[in-house]
């Protein structure tokens, strides 16, 4: 596994640091709200966990999974959910925990359909964001780190549901896609 990547953009210690700063931020603007992450399967899985952990104001979480990608390196520009949420976003200040942002079809499908819910305010929280990509206009409201136009896997994201384990966040290999 560790063989099909190139350049570790970034470490577990880096990570960390970038999600402990997110944490602190949002405890700072979610003081006496009625907070609800919400974690988008599966890429975010890691980063909710560590990210939640690292937020001081009482919260409940809660899980949706979409699909855009298929098993490829590119969006389909489909967004369809295939798991939605359990419970009611009415009245709740309502944050969507995302991997990464990049054409942001995700995103903006996500945040169209949660709205018509009744939330007292959503906001986003993405841990990487690839700017260069974007194909609609959408900005996070947290934003981790930007990271180039590269395929990257690792602290959740995959590449065909592989690598998700690895601790770091790296470029593959461009070989590993395009066999
Ligand atoms: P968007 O709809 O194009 O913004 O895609 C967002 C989703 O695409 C993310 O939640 C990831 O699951 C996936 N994705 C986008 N870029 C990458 C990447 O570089 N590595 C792994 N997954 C990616
Ligand atoms: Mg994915």
């Amino acid at each position: 596994m560790n063989e099909d990547v190139g350049e570790i953009l970034f470490s577990a210690e880096q990570i960390a640091g970038i999600v402990e700063r997110m944490g602190k931020q949002i405890s700072k603007d979610y003081q006496g709200k009625d907070l609800i992450m919400i974690s988008v399967l599966k890429g975010s899985l890691i980063f909710m966990a560590d990210l939640m952990r690292s937020i001081d104001v009482p919260c409940s979480i809660d899980f949706l999974s979409v699909t855009s990608y298929g098993s490829g390196t590119s969006t389909t520009g489909e967004v369809r959910i295939l798991k939605d949420l359990d419970i009611s976003l009415e009245g709740k200040d309502v944050l969507v925990v995302e991997d990464i942002l990049d054409s942001g079809m995700t995103l903006s499908f996500l945040l169209k359909s949660l709205k018509a819910r009744y939330p007292k305010s959503i906001k986003l929280c993405t841990l990487l964001d690839k700017p260069e990509r974007r194909r609609v206009n959408i900005t996070a409201d947290y934003i981790g780190v930007q990271v180039p136009d590269m395929f990257i896997v690792g602290y959740g994201l995959d590449y065909a549901e592989k690598y998700r384990n690895l601790p770091y966040i790296a470029v593959l290999k461009p070989e590993i896609y395009s066999e």
